[in-house]
């Protein structure tokens, strides 16, 4: 990072500020309240959508024979990741910069049993008139090289504050239970760097062919669940 990108004392992350600045503790607590302010959006958007999606699955729940949403999970993204990614993009360190280039501080990660679920809810999250839809990557029609799968979508929610309503970004994962069992073990596979070449590619190799197994599995168990009926709309009386 270079000191030239940092704007002003009360721009920067407290956690950055503190390395950079500890002796002077007022500047800190300044720098804290902002960074703590938006953290607190954030954290507001994510409760927004959560209770979105919390609604959609109870109202499907209803009229359907079971619940198209297995999960719900959530996470504000920590202070030391939003820095690293800042750093790596070559974005400015301040919180506007936060807001303009990272779409990811709140995330929200729905798991659904069925893949055609993943579809219906996240059709139903979109056509809601106060989401804003920034941009989806469908990761399970086009899947990743390493056999990554999930569908993601960039959304804006508006919150209410005590003076005014802000648009804020919400990056939603929707995967399988499967693709989500995938992906964590990839993640945590993925930190281990002192792995020889070999062994590494010999891994990712074998994960690849066990994501192909899974998204072959998910295939099946939709194709089972549409051969039983054992899902659709209830007749309405
Ligand atoms: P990031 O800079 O990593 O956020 O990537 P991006 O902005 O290009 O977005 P993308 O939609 O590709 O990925 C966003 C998030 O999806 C990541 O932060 C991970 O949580 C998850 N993800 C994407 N690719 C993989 C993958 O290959 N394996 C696992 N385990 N997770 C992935
Ligand atoms: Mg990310």
């Amino acid at each position: 990072m270079s000191e030239a990108k940092i704007a002003s004392v009360n721009e920067i992350p407290s956690d950055l500020l503190k390395q950079l600045m500890p002796s002077h503790p007022e500047d800190v607590l300044i720098a804290f309240d902002d960074f703590e302010y938006l953290m607190m959006r954030y954290e507001s958007a994510i409760l927004e959508v959560r209770t979105k999606l919390e609604i959609l699955n109870s109202e499907l729940t209803l009229t359907q024979d079971d619940s198209p949403i297995s999960s719900i999970h959530s996470r504000l993204k920590k202070p030391a990741s939003i820095y690293e990614k800042l750093v790596r993009q070559g974005n400015d360190i301040n919180l506007r910069s936060i807001e303009e280039n990272l779409n990811d501080v709140a995330g929200v990660r729905v798991i659904c049993a069925f893949v055609d679920d993943i579809y219906k809810v996240a059709k139903m999250l979109v056509q809601q008139d106060d989401i804003t839809l920034i941009e989806v990557k469908d990761y399970i029609k086009n899947p990743k090289p390493n056999g990554y799968r999930s569908y993601h979508m960039i959304l804006e929610v508006p919150v209410f504050f005590t003076h005014e309503k802000q648009p804020i970004r919400v990056e939603v994962q929707i995967r399988t239970v499967a693709m989500d069992f995938w992906a964590s073990l990839e993640h945590q596979i993925r930190y281990k760097k002192d792995l020889p070449q070999y062994k590494a590619d010999e891994i990712a190799a074998e994960l690849k062919a066990c994501a192909d197994t899974i998204a072959d599995t998910d295939r099946r168990m939709l194709a089972i669940r549409e051969k039983l009926g054992t899902r659709g709309d209830k007749e309405k009386k």
